[in-house]
């Protein structure tokens, strides 16, 4: 078997920049001061924090005072959408958000519908899209919130989210808005303040940084209940001591993501092209991710094979995949995503997505096609 791995799965997650890497390391042998200590050391990550706050605040185009730390993605979207419901019980009990949502956000909504507020679950067409007469329709003056997703993980559809910001801010300036970029930071320019959104999740480990280590932005004057409560880091809004080493190699992934951001989009748009074209060339299959989409993500569906099946043979030749999401492909249900959109549950089923970075080449997208058309012949049902 070939040694080399052929890494398609980034939208679950990446491998480090060797730079983030180098960082941490150095981070976690000489900078182990906690950052509220009072000593030289303490002071060495606080400023560390400090310069890993001010990265990340410069790439959107907002104060380093408006990004918080956190865990991850999945905290940012739990801070941003309980934070802000329980902070502001009183002001409304309608919550609008999108059938396509990430588990992370959509499993809060959840917890909330059956906890007395109303929730509006917007339809989605066959790319993706959210209905935008329909979120028209459903913002009120008691719609609390609203939370859209910038690109789906599955399916890579990208949303027009400054229109939606103006929907939502025409029908009620108080509704706040709520953004998961976890798959759009990094890749695609983001300013909240020019696209009109109050909060906004990121992730680390999906830029070549570290797991476990993630941010909200909040606009200033936005107030929101902590999930975790203590000694007041993160401005009070996330307390418990900061994983510095971790941090600082996102600001780190950030600053190398956002100066390469044009190339890497050029680069990635061209593999994904190939693949693309190389298999509806070569095989029976049917491209689920929408045109316009993200170039980091292609879905394909495969006529008459187990997505599972295929993944698990292109494993053994050391390529990696995902099933739909990494998120629910474990759990043997069918992606809500998929399904939302109208897609044929044959065609959710034979859903296989690959997904792109900066350290993917043409030879592996070469590779890659050789080997699909050599398995999926092997594997097909008859029908
Ligand atoms: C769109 C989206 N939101 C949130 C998350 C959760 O991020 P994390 O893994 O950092 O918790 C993911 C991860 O797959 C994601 O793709």
């Amino acid at each position: 078997m070939r040694e080399k791995k052929i890494y398609f799965d980034n939208s679950a997650t990446t491998r480090p920049y060797d730079k983030v890497i180098e960082d941490m390391v150095n981070v976690y042998a000489s900078n182990y001061g906690n950052p509220s200590s009072l000593h030289t050391m303490g002071i060495n990550s606080e400023k560390l924090i400090k310069e890993a706050r001010r990265s990340i605040g410069n790439e959107l185009g907002v104060k380093a005072s408006e990004v918080y730390f956190t865990s991850g993605g999945t905290e940012s979207n739990s801070l941003a959408v309980e934070g802000y419901i329980n902070a502001n019980l009183r002001k409304g009990n309608h919550l609008v958000t999108s059938k396509t949502e990430h588990p992370s956000v959509l499993e809060i909504f959840k917890y909330y519908e059956n906890n007395g507020f109303t929730v509006d679950y917007i339809n989605v067409d066959h790319k993706g899209m959210v209905d935008l007469e329909e979120l028209d329709k459903k913002i009120s003056d008691k719609t609390l919130m609203a939370s859209i997703m910038m690109v789906n993980n599955e399916t890579g559809t990208i949303q027009p989210i400054e229109k939606i910001s103006r929907i939502v801010k025409k029908n009620n300036r108080d509704t706040v808005l709520h953004v998961d970029a976890v798959q759009a930071f990094g890749k695609i320019r983001t300013n909240p303040g020019i696209s009109g959104i109050d909060m906004m999740s990121l992730s680390s480990h999906k830029i070549h940084g570290p797991k476990g280590t993630g941010a909200l932005f909040v606009k200033k004057g936005f107030r929101l209940n902590p999930i975790l409560i203590g000694g007041g880091q993160e401005a009070s809004m996330r307390s418990g001591t900061e994983n510095v080493p971790g941090i600082s190699g996102f600001g780190i992934a950030a600053g190398i993501c956002f100066q390469n951001i044009e190339d890497t989009w050029e680069k990635v748009s061209i593999l994904k092209g190939k693949l693309k074209n190389g298999l509806l060339e070569n095989l029976d299959c049917i491209e689920i991710s929408p045109e316009h989409g993200s170039p980091y993500i292609l879905n394909m569906a495969f006529e008459g094979v187990k997505a599972e099946v295929l993944l698990h043979h292109l494993a053994g030749e050391n390529i990696f995949v995902s099933t739909g999401s990494a998120c629910s492909s474990r759990k043997n249900i069918r992606s809500h995503v998929l399904s939302s959109m109208g897609t044929k549950n044959s065609y959710i089923d034979s859903a296989i997505r690959f997904s792109f970075s900066i350290f993917n080449e043409l030879e592996e997208v070469n590779i890659t096609l050789g080997a699909i058309k050599n398995i999926v012949p092997k594997i097909k049902t008859k029908r």
